[in-house]
């Protein structure tokens, strides 16, 4: 199983395990209100960040479920997050990218980062859930080999998968 700690890098990017200290940085990279378009939700505070990054920290309190969150760094500022959950071999994966680094490459990037590591660490089941008509999170999703299964979850979004 994958540990839950692990920093990976890419050719621009640093994908750091989250701490809550990170929330000092990151509640700039989440206060712009358009990244809320597809998933709904509003600019959090500091201390909404700060509690809401405990959560992940402290690791998930259900038995069999490993949660991964990253930070992702761009010449050391930080720009957005990556995060996974792991039951078993398959990982729901999802990604956000501050406005100012979009279309950028960085979403598409670090997910690739994080879904080689899984992979390598015996996932063998990929999936995501994404509004019909948020094109770039697809875009990205298809980055890394996900495709739409058809299936439609509780919110609305498509689910989709690697095989
Ligand atoms: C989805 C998101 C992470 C993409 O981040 P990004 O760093 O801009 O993505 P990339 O630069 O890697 O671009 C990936 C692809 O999407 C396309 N794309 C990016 N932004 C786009 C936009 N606003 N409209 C249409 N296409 C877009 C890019 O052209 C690229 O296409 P390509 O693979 O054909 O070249 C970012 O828009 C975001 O954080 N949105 C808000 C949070 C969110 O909704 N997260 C997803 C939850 S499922």
């Amino acid at each position: 199983m994958t540990s839950p700690h692990t920093e990976l890098r890419t050719g621009r990017l640093v994908l750091a395990p989250l701490e809550v200290d990170d929330a000092e940085e990151m509640v700039a990279v989440l206060g712009d209100a358009r990244i809320y378009e597809y998933t709904g939700g509003d600019p959090p505070s500091l201390d909404d960040v700060e509690s809401r990054y405990r959560f992940p920290v402290a690791g998930s309190p259900r038995p069999g479920e490993v949660w991964h969150n990253w930070i992702i760094r761009l010449a050391g500022v930080s720009v957005g997050y990556v995060q996974a959950t792991v039951v078993g071999a398959t990982a729901d994966v999802a990604w956000v990218v501050g406005v100012p680094w979009q279309r950028r490459g960085i979403a598409s990037e670090a997910a690739g980062a994080m879904c080689d590591w899984l992979t390598a660490g015996g996932v063998t089941r990929l999936t995501a859930h994404i509004h019909p008509d948020h094109t770039a999170s697809g875009r990205v999703a298809s980055s890394v080999g996900l495709t739409p299964t058809g299936e439609i979850d509780e919110d609305g979004e498509v689910v989709w998968a690697s095989m």
